[in-house]
């Protein structure tokens, strides 16, 4: 195999002999493809894409990489989401407890932050003590008792993954679609699910920004779990905008906890309730598609069932066992103050009265890796205390010189820095403005169009 041969392959669109990119992956595995041929063959394939059978190769070595989960000793099904990623995304840390507490079994494997977007397992290593990295006995036994543990990828389970999706954090190349699919696919068919629910970003804050590639994207995967037995569903929701109020890390678990305690924001209750209610739908239909009123019934009652268990205190319970499980202060939950906490926080005031247009969520996913919340180099430690709050949304009145986020900072020249970022993200006219995106957008079942 010769690597310069295949990254050129890419590069031309050529239809590359069949093995090809299981020997440069595996030689990259080995230590005998280096980082920069890695880097120039992720970037190929961001320009140029792969054919169907290239796709289908590079998610089954993914996926082989590592073990395969067997999980069919447990008496409820597996179900697990995933997203595209977002701004502002704390979504798995209110749903993964809360589809548990629903009568799931949610094995879930997460990432860090990739790129502007924050990642699950940053969020939850905020909280003091948390472990992401459990063995996977200790994976499995949260699941048998709890029905819910949150790793990271391991060494055993899709390392490819691992080291690509850092990787394509550092080297600008995660805005693809078959990079995408195959790195969610392989770590989620790795866990050994019924069922999968995948959340595709859309809008200017999304990896794919146009509803075109969202959807082609939503298809992709969906077909990548059918052909491997695992009932896929997907669904569109907004990411024009950051989702809920704050963006960072240690702000995010504290809003989470609070949409655990039944309270907002409304639009991260409305996304999570939502796709809490497809995967116990994936669960009970497995991969049939249902006549729309039947899917219709099924839905609603799903919500029920989620929006019950969030207002009883059930899921906020659940979470925290699984903090405590994990190694991490149960106190955290009850006592913001023992999350991280930053050196100093300053309110951007608005520059009139009047409507909020649009927040730019790009640009504040990227002050918060700037500010030290993400990385920009591989390996960088993360300064968990960071971030945004109280982030005003399109539609919200506001009155001039009243806050329209608040910077969490390490320093005062940081917290100045991502103040003037906010000013240009924000904007706020005397008028009214254009609607954002629907919060909840297409529905991709198996077969749909
Ligand atoms: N989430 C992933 O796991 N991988 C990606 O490439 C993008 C989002």
């Amino acid at each position: 195999m010769n690597p310069v041969r295949i990254i050129e392959g890419i590069r031309e669109g050529d239809k590359l002999p069949p093995g090809s990119l299981r020997s440069f992956m595996e030689g990259y595995l080995r230590g005998e493809v280096e980082e920069y041929q890695m880097s120039a063959f992720l970037m190929a394939v961001v320009f140029r894409g792969l054919s169907d059978d290239q796709l289908s190769e590079l998610v089954s070595v993914m996926l082989y990489s590592g073990a395969v989960l067997d999980l069919s000793h447990l008496p409820v099904p597996r179900v697990d989401k995933h997203s595209t990623g977002g701004v502002g995304d704390k979504v798995s840390l209110v749903l993964a407890p809360l589809a548990a507490e629903c009568g799931l079994a949610v094995p879930m494997m997460s990432g860090r932050g990739l790129g502007h977007t924050g990642g699950t397992l940053d969020k939850l290593e905020s909280i003091p003590g948390f472990r992401t990295d459990l063995s996977l006995s200790e994976f499995q036994e949260g699941l048998e008792a709890d029905g819910v543990s949150m790793i990271g990828q391991t060494r055993e389970i899709a390392p490819l993954d691992r080291r690509l999706y850092e990787l394509r954090s550092v080297s600008g190349t995660v805005a693809s679609i078959p990079l995408i699919a195959a790195s969610i696919m392989s770590k989620k068919l790795a866990e050994g699910l019924n069922g999968l629910v995948l959340d595709v970003k859309v809008g200017s804050g999304a990896f794919l920004p146009r509803e075109a590639d969202a959807l082609e994207l939503a298809r992709t995967m969906v077909s990548i779990g059918a052909a491997h037995g695992v009932a896929t569903r997907a669904r569109l929701t907004a990411m024009d905008r950051p989702l809920g109020r704050t963006v960072g890390n240690a702000v995010e678990v504290q809003e989470a906890v609070e949409c655990l305690r039944g309270e907002g924001p409304d639009d991260l209750r409305t996304v999570v309730v939502e796709l809490v209610a497809e995967m116990i739908v994936a669960a009970e239909m497995g991969g049939s598609a249902a006549d729309e009123h039947g899917a219709d019934r099924d839905l609603e009652s799903g919500r029920e069932r989620a929006r019950a268990s969030l207002d009883s205190g059930g899921a906020l319970e659940r979470f925290r066992r699984l903090v405590e499980r994990q190694g991490g202060d149960p106190r955290a939950l009850d006592d913001p103050t023992r999350l991280p906490q930053p050196s100093v926080r300053q309110d951007v005031p608005s520059p009139r009265s009047g409507f909020v247009h649009s927040v730019e969520p790009v640009r504040l996913g990227r002050a918060v890796v700037e500010m030290g919340g993400g990385r920009t180099r591989l390996g960088q430690r993360i300064d968990p205390s960071v971030g945004f709050s109280g982030i005003v949304q399109p539609g919200d009145a506001v009155e001039e010189g009243a806050p329209l986020v608040t910077v969490h900072a390490a320093s005062a020249s940081d917290a100045r820095a991502a103040l003037s970022v906010v000013r240009d993200s924000v904007a706020v006219e005397q008028e009214s403005g254009p609607a954002p995106l629907p919060l909840l957008g297409r529905r991709i079942l198996p077969g749909s169009p």
